[in-house]
């Protein structure tokens, strides 16, 4: 065999494809059907006018040709329309907007387009896994962040955080703003999740800080709001330059997005809002009962569709999934930050979610 390219060999085993097969072996092997909580993959998608757009637009003769690589303008009008309505952001659709094959491109886009080779990126530890891909493809050295006085070149943020369901703490966005400038550094905040919050939170977008995009960019993603994770649409919005960066790179990698998607994605945007509210709610809901069940556990969830929890002493996420039939993720998989916790999904059915929550009864007895 050969050797593949250096950049080749610096990317970590994929968490998550490795994660799926070995539930998918767990649940091969005889017992109980599985309960798999360790996915996050939304359970409904999105609302019928979204699915009738896609249809409508896909029986058009006229649609099926290349689109324009940089995006539909109206999708980036209503992505803009969107960031003013609900965060009190006002963004120039031309400029300030690009739009992506889904956000975990952007997640290498924005490493690829901010930081030189050999330069430092600092993450979340625990932190979602692609993160630490991206670094490795762009030739960066990853530092865990440990607090705002230590140097780098770019910053990734995320809230509420994947896996640790943790909200923006008050001021996170400034003193990331403050870093940048005085680092010459960027700064790309992840908003996978920024609907979900729970408990009264409103949504707080990292582009509302006064400067932010002076010194950055933020992820939207329309996954987890929208339902939409399998169609592949998302957004880099803010900073002008990497903007354009990001648009110029996909130009040379991508020849746009299937415009029937656009086209359903702008009607998931423009049209009736109330599916997101109801996915939210559901997340909280479950997060509640979730929360009432591990009584006794540490546990804890502020947004996100995940409840983050402390694994009682020596019991591992490898034990749960053989000897109950839960699967959950492990945390160490997030970084060195994650050891002894597991995450688990609420992105499930009621039904799913019971089941699961009683397996996971007295952990400690294992
Ligand atoms: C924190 C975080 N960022 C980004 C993504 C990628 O989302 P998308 O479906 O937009 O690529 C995910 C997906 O699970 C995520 O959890």
């Amino acid at each position: 065999m050969r050797q593949p390219p250096e950049r080749v060999q610096r990317l970590p085993e994929q968490y998550f494809t490795a994660l799926l097969a070995r539930v998918a072996a767990a649940a091969a092997a005889d017992g109980e059907p599985l309960v798999d909580l360790g996915r996050g993959n939304p359970e409904v998608g999105p609302p019928p006018h979204v699915i009738e757009a896609l249809a409508e637009s896909a029986a058009r003769p006229d649609v099926h040709g290349y689109a324009p690589f940089a995006g539909l303008p109206a999708l980036k009008e209503a992505i803009a329309a969107r960031y003013a309505a609900l965060y009190a952001v006002e963004l120039d659709p031309a400029r300030e907007v690009a739009v992506l094959p889904g956000t975990k491109t952007g997640l290498m886009e924005f490493a690829l387009c901010a930081v030189e080779r050999g330069g430092t990126i600092v993450l979340p530890d625990p932190g979602y896994p692609d993160y630490f891909s991206a670094v490795a493809l762009a030739g960066a050295e990853v530092a865990s962040f440990s607090g705002f006085e230590m140097s780098g070149d770019a910053m990734y943020l995320n809230f509420p955080t994947n896996p640790t369901a943790t909200a923006a703490p008050e001021g996170a966005f400034e003193e990331a703003i403050e870093w940048a400038h005085r680092n010459n550094a960027w700064v790309m905040h992840d908003f996978a999740y920024g609907d979900l919050v729970f408990d009264g939170r409103s949504p707080q977008s990292f582009l509302a800080a006064d400067g932010a995009r002076d010194v950055g960019i933020e992820l939207f993603s329309m996954s987890k709001s929208y339902g939409m994770a399998g169609w592949r649409l998302g957004f880099a919005l803010g900073n002008a330059e990497l903007v354009q960066r990001i648009e110029n790179l996909q130009e040379h990698a991508f020849a746009g997005i299937f415009r029937p998607v656009q086209e359903a994605g702008i009607a998931a945007l423009t049209g009736p809002q109330e599916s997101v509210e109801e996915r939210r709610a559901a997340y909280e809901r479950r997060r509640d009962r979730a929360l009432a069940v591990l009584d006794g556990v540490e546990a804890r969830s502020e947004g996100t569709f995940f409840v983050w929890f402390r694994l009682p002493d020596g019991v591992t996420v490898e034990q749960i999934l053989v000897e109950r039939r839960v699967a959950l993720a492990p945390g160490e998989g997030f970084g060195a930050g994650g050891a002894g916790w597991a995450r688990l999904s609420l992105a499930v059915t009621d039904e799913a979610l019971e089941l699961g929550l009683e397996r996971l009864a007295r952990l400690d007895a294992l």
